[in-house]
């Protein structure tokens, strides 16, 4: 989604805020605008397409000046255009706003504006916004951050705003509701920003914007208040993140940096969760035994890929603690009518901690009167904000779109909280609580293993990765594994693919076998009667010449045999498979994608962080 930058200090702004930009890519954009204080007013260059644009643009026309604030945006109220890009300007050209979310009463507001005689350049929401601040001044607000104020108070929806004003030196306002807005504190320079990795290197205290904030960065410092103007108090937050987490460190895309990262974030996580008896402990979980005991219900609620966790969740939870466990999107979850009472823990997964439907879903369990327990990347992310307990995944910035790390960091967060979960609530004995410990930590290893063989995935993905389509099968455990594989083949390669759970196979998606038909099938050995169904799946796409693509395990000869082409897993027990199986398909993707020519960090259409509806 839109990204937002903004820079107080002494340096020409322009390299700045291009650099931030830069570091927000990742968010997904269609277009960029930067604008900055210069001697004659206001200047501002805008371009749809990549950030190149902007330079290009920028180099043609030169711009200087400081202080500035700069955007990318994802379009959503109008096409990507020129126009329709960030920054959007008042009437006289005096007043710069770049905005992410939603003004959901701007047509209201821009038709009383129009009957004042405003006039509109673009189809976006956002511009009403400088034109209401131009009209509060022209109505008698007695200064900028009045205006801005009067304005902001009769906005309806989400925003978080950088604003520049050309009768206001070395000021920037940032004002925040509901989508994620930060401000940096470095030496004599102050920035605004949409996450800490795009200024990560020049920061080293953060402060979290709450909502209904406005703050007010000149070279003095930081000052916070509210609409209502009363300064705030605000804490100030060390910067957690080093600054080479958010560089490529000598790989050729962030996304395979960070599949390979996983090995070194699972046993971190392990590490800090784990005693020195090897018993999982979670410092921060925030409620008793007792309360676990009584506990009745638990209800998951994310969006995309924590979506895949919440379900590996639900199944984990079944099996490892005795509760009901139900799991929903949260694009569903808040427009049903959803039946969950107070002795529900409500489990909300995200690694943004941004994501418009999951904080929607969180905020009506908690009208609800429900405890919400979240499973969370981002520290100071409005979900953690919002929440009662919280599971830190630790995996550090994730910058590729497509989630990887993140993903895995959620599935461990899930056996780590089922372990505990089923301890407190006397369903785990001593001894299983400590086999499983065991063989989750076998997990860092074992994915290692598959990333030493990813020469032979590369193989496997040039030979298949020119079809139309392709469908992933699993069962079980490895059921969302399935999805998931599907989930990363089309965000990145383009490749339509589904995923589904095999026993399901026969009633549709077999209609669609044939001999050009690749099925990615999940079937890593377990001790039961889920392998041998698997394997009987296996051959129903046999018997319809599908190009079997087997995930076993090492050794697996029966599988062998059926297979066109088979990646191997080092044998891994079945609970924690797909931490390690998901790991060979986010591969497969990968190499697919390459060989597609695909831009894997950026891939077309898709956000990171998916702060609107
Ligand atoms: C977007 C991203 C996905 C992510 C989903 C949920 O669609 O492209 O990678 O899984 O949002 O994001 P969250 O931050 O809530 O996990």
């Amino acid at each position: 989604m839109c990204g937002i930058v903004g820079y107080v200090g002494e340096r020409d702004a322009v390299p700045v805020l291009l650099e931030g930009l830069r570091r927000l890519e990742y968010r997904g954009y269609d277009s960029a605008g930067i604008a900055v204080q210069t001697p004659d007013g206001l200047g501002w260059r805008k371009s749809v397409g990549r950030l190149t644009e902007l330079e290009q643009a920028l180099a043609a026309n030169e711009l200087h000046g400081r202080p500035g604030i700069g955007h990318t945006r994802w379009a959503t109220h109008g096409e990507p255009s020129t126009t329709n890009s960030h920054p959007h300007l008042d009437g006289t050209g005096r007043i710069a706003v770049v905005h992410n979310g939603i003004i959901e009463n701007y047509q209201a507001l821009r038709d009383a504006l129009g009957a004042c005689g405003h006039t509109f350049q673009s189809d976006t929401d956002t511009e009403v916004l400088p034109h209401l601040i131009e009209a509060e001044l022209a109505q008698g607000a007695p200064d900028s951050e009045t205006a801005l104020r009067q304005a902001l108070q009769q906005a309806r929806g989400a925003y978080a705003l950088g604003v520049l004003f050309a009768d206001q030196p070395d000021t920037v306002y940032a004002a925040r509701l509901g989508s994620p807005l930060i401000v940096g504190i470095g030496d004599g320079e102050y920035f605004i920003a949409s996450d800490v990795p795009a200024i990560v290197k020049h920061i080293r205290e953060v402060i979290y914007l709450n909502d209904g904030e406005i703050a007010v960065l000149t070279p003095d410092g930081v000052t916070v208040k509210n609409l209502e103007g009363e300064v705030i108090e605000h804490k100030r937050h060390p910067v957690a993140i080093a600054p080479e987490a958010a560089e490529r460190a000598g790989f050729e895309t962030f996304m395979l940096k960070e599949i390979h990262e996983q090995p070194r974030v699972l046993r971190s996580l392990l590490e800090s969760h784990l005693t020195d008896t090897d018993r999982v402990h979670i410092p921060d979980i925030g409620f008793s035994d007792d309360y676990f005991q009584l506990l009745r219900r638990i209800m998951i609620v994310s969006c995309g890929t924590a979506y895949h966790a919440a379900m590996y969740g639900k199944f984990l939870l079944e099996h490892l603690t005795g509760l009901a466990v139900e799991t929903d999107l949260g694009s569903e979850f808040r427009y049903r009518s959803p039946r969950i009472e107070r002795d529900t823990l409500f489990v909300a997964v995200s690694q943004s901690g941004e994501t418009a439907d999951t904080l929607a879903s969180l905020r009506l369990a908690r009208e609800m009167k429900c405890k919400v327990c979240s499973i969370c990347n981002v520290v100071g992310s409005s979900l953690v904000r919002e929440s009662d307990s919280i599971l830190y995944t630790e995996a550090g910035p994730e910058i590729g779109v497509a989630s990887t790390k993140a993903y895995t960091a959620q599935l461990l967060a899930f056996a780590l909280f089922s372990i505990h979960v089923g301890r407190a609530r006397g369903e785990l004995s001593d001894a299983r609580a400590a086999a499983l410990v065991k063989a989750l930590a076998a997990v860092p290893d074992a994915i290692h293993y598959v990333l030493e063989r990813a020469d032979r995935i590369r193989a496997i993905a040039d030979k298949h990765h020119d079809g139309p389509s392709a469908l992933y099968l699993g069962r079980r455990f490895n059921y969302p594994t399935a999805l998931e594989g599907a989930l990363k083949n089309k965000e990145i390669s383009y490749q339509h693919a589904e995923g589904y759970a095999a026993g399901e196979m026969k009633h549709g998606p077999i209609a669609l076998i044939n001999e050009y038909m690749p099925v990615i099938c999940v079937c890593t050995q377990t001790d039961d009667e889920v392998y041998d169904k698997m394997i009987s799946n296996v051959r129903e796409v046999e018997a319809r010449h599908g190009r079997i693509i087997a995930l076993a395990t090492d050794g697996d000869r029966q599988v062998a045999d059926l297979a066109e082409d088979i990646i191997y897993v080092p044998p891994i027990s079945e609970e924690f498979s797909p931490l390690v199986n998901v790991v060979a398909l986010q591969l497969l993707a990968y190499y697919a994608a390459q060989a597609r020519g695909t831009d894997i960090d950026k891939p077309r259409n898709l956000a990171k962080s998916v702060t609107v509806e």
